[in-house]
């Protein structure tokens, strides 16, 4: 069994790399791959060292599973390079995610998209994933009609960039390659993403579509993408439209009882779900979850969680979990 971790470097890379640690998967091998200018440099995982090598060389070693997070341009250049000898690629860029061929992921909702011919298999976006992992249970029991999501997504969601450029800007210093039109220190950027004619960002489109793609519904989404100057989490407030009625009681129960989800609700103790408590775990934590009494079946939540945990490397690594589970490989 060999695993490759392409973009192994950055971020989500690094993470990747502490989350396959972690969880103990069983493999021989690991490759690591980055850019051109990062072959030769070496990489320690579980107190070894590794050398870094080209996404060309990665591809001549055939790995059985190669996770990527390297870029949505790195993705459509060798994913199917990789996926034409055999390997199982786990992409975390938005490369493949509209493409319907290739399944959209997250594991304790829609695992069972994936089949044994599927060799590129697409990690949705980190604000789609936390969201439906609060979201689908609730689906699942009252049907979605509407959703209606505004993030807080810290930079660490824009990768070594958007880390630097805050920490520049802390400093008083100009960063020389920033990820945002405008300074993020002490502001908010109400932009994710490329705008489209629509008036709406990419971002902002990645939360429509993935959420209808992974719960194979017709739910009517709306959302605004917000940068927000903090270092890793996201948030989201995210208020619902239910076709059935709901128990507000028998909500939080619903949630209480969803592996990977847990309830941090206690408005008189001052309990929600904060970016600082979330960080490095990989649950998604739900609170502030209340009735919205301007409309007849409305429920207004308040998501957080690690966005480089949950939202990209954990939900890559439970895929290739399920792929090596099932597909025996
Ligand atoms: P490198 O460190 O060599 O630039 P982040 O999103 O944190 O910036 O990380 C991006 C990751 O993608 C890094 O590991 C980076 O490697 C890798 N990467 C960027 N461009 C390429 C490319 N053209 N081929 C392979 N890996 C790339």
């Amino acid at each position: 069994m060999k695993i490759a971790v392409i973009g192994a470097t950055g971020v989500v890379g690094q993470k990747m790399l502490q989350v396959l640690e972690e969880q103990n998967l069983s493999f021989d091998e690991l490759i690591v791959a980055a850019s051109e200018k990062s072959i030769g440099k070496k990489i320690l995982f579980k107190d070894k060292e590794y050398t870094l090598m080209s996404v060309e060389q990665a591809i001549e070693e055939c790995p059985n599973i190669a996770i990527f997070s390297a870029g949505a341009g790195t993705s459509l250049k060798y994913a199917k390079k990789f996926a034409e000898r055999g390997t199982y690629v786990i992409d975390n860029s938005s490369a493949w995610r509209k493409d319907m061929e290739v399944p959209l992921v997250v594991p304790e909702i829609n695992a069972s998209d994936i089949n044994i011919n599927n060799h590129i298999i697409a990690n949705p976006n980190c604000t789609t994933i936390c969201m439906l992992m609060a979201v689908a249970p609730l689906h699942k029991r009252y049907k979605v009609k509407r959703l209606v999501i505004s993030t807080y997504q810290s930079v660490s969601g824009s990768g070594q960039k958007g880390l630097d450029q805050l920490a520049c800007e802390q400093r008083g210093v100009t960063s020389d390659n920033p990820a945002y039109p405008h300074q993020i220190h002490e502001n908010v950027i109400p932009h994710g993403g490329d705008f489209s004619e629509t008036g709406y960002t990419a971002e902002e489109d990645k939360l429509v579509f993935e959420t209808n793609k992974i719960l194979h519904s017709d739910i009517a989404v709306t959302a605004t993408v917000v940068r927000v100057p903090v270092y890793g989490g996201h948030s989201e407030s995210v208020n619902i439209e239910f076709e059935q009625q709901f128990d507000l009681d028998e909500v939080k129960e619903v949630l209480s009882n969803t592996p990977g989800v847990k309830v941090y609700d206690n408005p008189s103790e001052n309990i929600y779900p904060m970016p600082i408590m979330a960080y490095d775990k990989d649950e998604v934590f739900v609170g502030r979850i209340r009735r919205d009494f301007s409309i007849e079946k409305g429920l207004n939540l308040w998501v957080v969680s690690d966005n480089i945990r949950k939202g990209a490397a954990t939900n890559a690594v439970q895929i290739a979990k399920y792929i090596i589970e099932n597909f025996k490989i």
